[in-house]
């Protein structure tokens, strides 16, 4: 009989431990540890990918991406799958997760043959359901309904299908692990085989998995170290628009993100984000100011709202949302100083509308212009955009695809952009677009008065 070990395993990030403990030594997470048996599996360690090989006598076949035919999908993965991929999609329940890969499943059946989406969540029947609904009918979508992980691989070894799938990580299992699915350990272990699984025969993986309460993946960190792609699916249930981001991707950029809205139909690819993430902006409010961020590769209008009032308190607040609480402090500082504005006895709240963040300093003089239109109680002009770094001395720098940046914003029918004077001559698109180099914030300032 196999060697029995039992090992506690914190559900949050994986550490193991031989005894009980109440709080994980590794993420401070109290009371996460889960009893979990494992027999001896000595069979993982003789597991090995290839055998040794010189680097030029590799097939690199990294061109051969395979194409969702979901623009959206495809984007966020860095340009279409890889083969041999393995890729996460997490997310609530109900967000739309395995409506987007039998979507998905529909194109690459077509382009690419026969296609194995294995399900442990949905009987066969649900699952034509919800197929039907959406149209699709592909004789080339095998629905499998199973949840051991060494038969799922067995049959997957007999049909070599062009994309495999997954639905969900959470409710697979492998005979190696005696704990129940879901936890981390069985987590883990599956992702492994499936990541061995996924190399050696060149086939792309897609997992599902389900976001716990507090917000992560069920064992998230022990999965985002096995896989090669980690995506997001996120948008809340009162809002039909739906936000594929990535969070790890070994092939292409983390910053990418996709735009869907659900609809009866399924989902939807959004092709004018910028317009939606700006269509409830309000238009003679003070402290809301546009600017044009880059996503990835992609230019996208955000709104920046800022509101200052008098601290009722002695401690004035700053509180932002989707903004670095830094760079906004540095920001009201370089204000003060140079700016002439001084929000020592102001409170300070932050937002970018539509839940979205802005991580890049370009975002800059737009939290400048919102700030300080706030602080005089003046509306922007409705038809402009800021974008530009702010040193701390006031001094505008240039940043980053400033063309893209002016090209979005006059597509969604913006006449005037707040920009770097450095980036300013280098534009070479104008068309309809008043273009205003700025060298220091107190230009942008002066300019609300107006
Ligand atoms: P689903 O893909 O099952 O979510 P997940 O796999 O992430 O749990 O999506 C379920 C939700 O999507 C459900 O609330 C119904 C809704 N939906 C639509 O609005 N339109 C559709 O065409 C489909 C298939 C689902
Ligand atoms: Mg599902």
């Amino acid at each position: 009989m196999a060697k029995v070990k039992t090992t506690f395993l914190c559900q949050v990030c994986g550490y193991a431990s031989p005894r009980w403990l109440g709080k994980c030594p590794e993420c401070s997470a109290w009371n996460s540890f889960a009893e979990e048996t494992q027999t001896d599996h000595k069979k993982l360690a003789s597991f090995s990918l290839s055998d040794p090989i010189l680097l030029p006598d590799i097939k690199a076949d990294s061109h051969l991406r395979m194409l969702t035919g979901i623009t959206e999908l495809d984007r966020v993965l860095g340009g279409g799958i890889v083969p041999g991929a393995v890729m996460l999609i997490g997310g609530d329940p109900g967000i739309g997760k395995s409506t987007l890969v039998i979507q998905s499943l529909n194109n690459l059946a077509l382009r690419y043959g026969k296609t194995l989406y294995v399900s442990g969540e949905e009987s066969p029947g649900q699952i034509k359901l919800r197929a039907q609904r959406l149209g699709i009918s592909s004789r080339d979508i095998v629905i499998f309904s199973e949840t051991l992980i060494e038969t799922i691989i067995k049959n997957a070894l007999t049909l070599k299908p062009s994309i495999l799938v997954i639905d969900s990580i959470q409710t697979v299992y492998t005979e190696d692990i005696l704990s129940a699915p879901g936890s981390v350990g069985q987590v883990r272990e599956s992702a492994s085989k499936l990541m061995f699984f996924a190399k050696r025969q060149g086939i792309p993986v897609f997992i599902i998995g389900h976001v716990t309460k507090e917000g992560a993946i069920a064992g998230p960190r022990v999965l985002e170290h096995i896989v090669d792609t980690v995506l997001y699916f996120e948008g809340d249930s009162s809002h039909t628009y739906r936000i594929l981001r990535t969070i790890k991707n070994r092939f292409g950029s983390t910053n990418e993100i996709g735009i869907f809205e659900m609809t009866e139909e399924g989902l939807r690819e959004v092709e004018n984000p910028s317009e939606i993430l700006l269509s409830e902006r309000p238009l003679e409010a003070s402290g809301s100011a546009v600017v044009p961020t880059m996503r990835g590769t992609r230019p996208l209008l955000v709104e920046i709202q800022a509101l200052v009032s008098p601290t009722p308190f002695g401690m004035p607040r700053r509180t932002t949302m989707g903004i670095d609480p830094n760079r906004t402090n540095i920001l009201l500082a370089v204000l003060d100083k140079k700016g002439g504005m001084h929000f020592g006895a102001m409170d300070v709240f932050v937002n970018v509308a539509g839940g979205m963040k802005v991580p890049e300093p370009a975002a800059d003089l737009g939290l400048v212009a919102a700030l300080a239109s706030s602080f005089k109680d003046i509306p922007l002009s409705r038809d402009a955009v800021f974008f530009g770094e702010v040193g701390l001395s006031g001094e505008v720098r240039a940043v980053s695809h400033a063309e893209a940046r002016v090209k979005e914003a006059s597509k969604v029918g913006f006449k005037r952009a707040f920009m770097p004077i450095g980036n300013r001559d280098r534009v070479k698109y104008t068309e309809g677009m008043e273009l205003r180099g700025i060298k220091n914030i107190k230009e942008v300032i002066d300019a609300i008065s107006d």
